[in-house]
């Protein structure tokens, strides 16, 4: 695992030169220390050219937002994470999920949760106590797959806390087994969770990702013929249920007795990208959905002034990004979307052996 790279050492103004710039010496030395730690290998002089290039940017970007951050101007941290000699452009491409809405994942819920059958939640909610939640995934920087991590991430979850079995699930075999215009998933192009369980109905189950392993990660994202085998199945979805979107407050009810849900986001925001800790907010950032995560609780940031309200969300860019893997989002305005789309899967009854479980999401 690769160190985690941080700037903090480096005051803000022994970066910043009285142009405001960092100087050619900095970026050069920051760079030097950045490749090292990710073990970065560029094809050729072009290539690290550009590279550098964009990290001298993001170098600028992170000091001036961490610096607002020590001003109390700003919520969260950023750091200079694997994103950070990146290109932008191909960036907000792999966190733009384009696959347009079809009728099937739109209209094929088991039903939508009555939001008023839910009582007013505790404060906090952190469903990773419950001991049902998987490690940290990586889509990988190749792969815009997030519909599948996130679908996968709520069912891991759902699974666990209904049967009281933690087994991770096959990404792939959504990948691959959901590809074409009626489940309306494309791959390393984007599709949608809800399809996603959909299929998994069908099929009558999902592998664990070690007998279906991710294959997406080096960079060839061509798409695999469906390999899934039910005799290796571990797990399975009955359909999913939606959750009437932009009702923030009766979501943390929900959440707070269903358990996480998969939600989606604007992922496609640079603050976003460099996230290090905090309450992730920012005013640019729109309500279109582009990215999928899990929302495993919720609470109220009393570091903050004014405290702030936040989701509790696992993303799947690895568990070098962010907090650990994981991020706080303003609760509350549906930042970046979040409230928009919400759905979590049915575990159907014949595969439920035991109904009570020790977990607990009460916390504080
Ligand atoms: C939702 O639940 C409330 C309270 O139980 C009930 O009065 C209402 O009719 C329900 N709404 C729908 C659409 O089922
Ligand atoms: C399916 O999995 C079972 C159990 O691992 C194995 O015995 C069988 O050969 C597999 N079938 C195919 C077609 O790969
Ligand atoms: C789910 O239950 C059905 C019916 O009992 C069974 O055939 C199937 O194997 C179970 N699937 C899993 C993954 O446990
Ligand atoms: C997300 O917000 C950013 C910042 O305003 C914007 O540039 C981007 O287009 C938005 N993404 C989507 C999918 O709307």
């Amino acid at each position: 695992m690769k160190s985690r790279i941080s700037v903090a050492f480096l005051t803000f103004s022994s970066i910043l030169s009285v142009f405001g710039n960092p100087s050619p010496s900095t970026v050069q030395s920051e760079f030097k220390k950045y490749k090292e730690d990710y073990e970065r290998e560029y094809d050729n002089k072009f290539e690290e050219y550009k590279a550098r290039k964009n990290f001298g940017t993001t170098l600028i970007m992170v000091e001036e937002h961490n610096a607002a951050f020590e001003e109390g101007k700003s919520p969260f941290k950023m750091d200079l994470n694997r994103f950070a000699d990146k290109d932008p452009q191909k960036l907000r491409q792999i966190t733009t999920n384009t696959a347009p809405l079809t009728p099937l994942m739109m209209g094929r819920a088991i039903s939508v949760i009555n939001e008023t059958r839910y009582p007013p939640g505790p404060p906090f909610v952190d469903w990773r106590t419950s001991n049902c939640i998987t490690p940290v995934k990586d889509q990988s920087y190749f792969c815009n797959s997030c519909y599948a991590f996130s679908g996968i991430a709520a069912l891991e979850a759902q699974w666990c806390l209904k049967t009281g079995q933690l087994v991770t699930m096959s990404e792939q075999q959504i990948i691959d087994c959901t590809y074409n215009s009626f489940y309306g998933n494309w791959g390393c192009d984007g599709g949608s969770q809800a399809t996603a369980y959909v299929r998994i109905q069908q099929n009558g189950g999902i592998e664990s990702d070690v007998t279906y392993p991710y294959l997406e990660t080096y960079g060839h994202t061509d798409r695999f013929p469906c390999k899934f085998n039910k005799s290796r199945a571990v797990a399975t979805a009955g359909g999913y249920y939606r959750i009437k979107p932009y009702k923030e407050a009766q979501l943390a009810n929900i959440i707070a007795i269903v358990g996480p849900v998969s939600a989606a986001m604007n992922g496609s925001t640079p603050s976003f990208w460099y996230y290090s800790s905090g309450v992730y907010s920012d005013p640019q950032c729109t309500q279109s959905t582009s990215h999928s995560v899990l929302i495993v609780g919720y609470g109220t940031d009393y570091s903050v002034t004014p405290p702030m309200d936040y989701w509790l969300c696992k993303n799947s860019w690895s568990s070098d990004w962010g907090d650990n893997g994981y991020f706080k989002i303003q609760r509350g305005v549906n930042m970046c979307g979040i409230s928009g789309f919400l759905i979590f899967p049915e575990i159907p009854l014949a595969n439920i052996t035991r109904t009570t479980t020790t977990a607990s999401p009460w916390i504080g």
